[in-house]
């Protein structure tokens, strides 16, 4: 596969990166590939449009941007998300992104859109106070193991296309092997099904994320390609193709669309898969040190 190489540099002031990331305006196209723009609540700037197989480097720090791989799914691959990954969730509603997903601005996001998170978790605050299978994993055993060939091919084109990047993350995962989904470099995966984002950073993962965009529904929707403000690119991503990114860049999801409608969609079946490891993960304890470290803390609340 011959790859173009793209050296991008970042086309946005840093004050305005900055109040992207703070203010979080939504952010969206005009959907046109020869003239492409991108829209925020203060400018209107020609962007790039990237739809064919491609990497990006950014010019100053020379880390990895992205890699667009075109073409590399087959249908029964791209089927298994399909089949397996639109169980269950969480609605926006009760999403604990919050305003990153839109949560509470109907006129924007469809509320009763679905996230759900597999693989496991670090300890976070509150009640999460120790690493763990997620719910989602826990409630859909069988079509977590359905999904794992799909996982693993993503985590070979990763290896294959990103392999210094691939190889610190596999390193950093071996270091708590128990968490991690089946001999990859990856942790876990958010399942986004119709779920559009606000510009936001991957905050607490390591580089390297896979991303697949699934819609097999009669009539797909349009749009939702993935922004990457700083650099006025997007990214158009089609059932057959694997984006590695590094999830940190500020990124955000263009407005989905149909012909007959151009403003909000309900109902979307956009199915957007995004696999990554959490750097947590590899301080954990062990699993059954982790539980017992949840119980003692648990019986010292009571
Ligand atoms: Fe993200």
């Amino acid at each position: 596969m011959s790859v173009r190489e793209l050296i991008l540099e970042p086309k946005l002031p840093p004050e305005e990166i900055k109040r992207l990331e703070v203010s979080q305006p939504w952010i969206s196209s005009n959907g046109d590939p020869e003239r492409y723009m991108l829209i925020s609540d203060c400018w209107e700037l020609p962007g790039m449009f990237i739809d064919e197989t491609c990497s990006a480097r950014d010019k100053v720090t020379g880390g990895m941007i992205f890699h667009l791989l075109r073409g590399v799914l087959q249908p029964r691959e791209y089927k298994l998300p399909w089949d397996y990954l639109r169980s269950g969730g969480t609605p926006v509603s009760g999403s604990s992104r919050g305003r990153t997903v839109g949560q509470g601005d109907p006129e924007h996001q469809d509320q009763d859109a679905t996230e759900r998170v597999i693989g496991f978790m670090n300890r976070q605050g509150g009640r999460f106070q120790y690493a763990r299978r997620t719910g989602w994993t826990q409630d859909y055993e069988k079509e977590y193991r359905a999904v794992q060939p799909f996982i693993q091919h993503l985590d070979q084109l990763a290896r294959l296309f990103a392999p210094g990047e691939w190889a610190e993350q596999w390193a950093a995962a071996q270091q708590r092997p128990e968490y991690v989904m089946v001999g990859t470099a990856f942790s876990t995966g958010t399942v986004n099904l119709g779920i559009r984002c606000r510009p936001h950073r991957d905050k607490g993962n390591l580089c390297l994320s896979a991303m697949t965009v699934t819609d097999l529904s009669p009539a797909p929707v349009q749009g939702g390609e993935l922004l990457l403000p700083e650099y006025l690119c997007s990214i158009s991503i089609r059932n057959e193709d694997v984006l590695i990114f590094d999830g940190r860049a500020l990124h955000a999801t263009a407005q989905f669309f149909t012909t007959s409608s151009p403003s909000l969609v309900h109902g979307v079946q956009r199915l957007s898969c995004i696999f990554y490891y959490r750097a947590g993960l590899a301080k954990c304890l062990p699993p059954d040190e982790e539980l017992r470290r949840a119980q003692q803390r648990m019986a010292a609340n009571w």
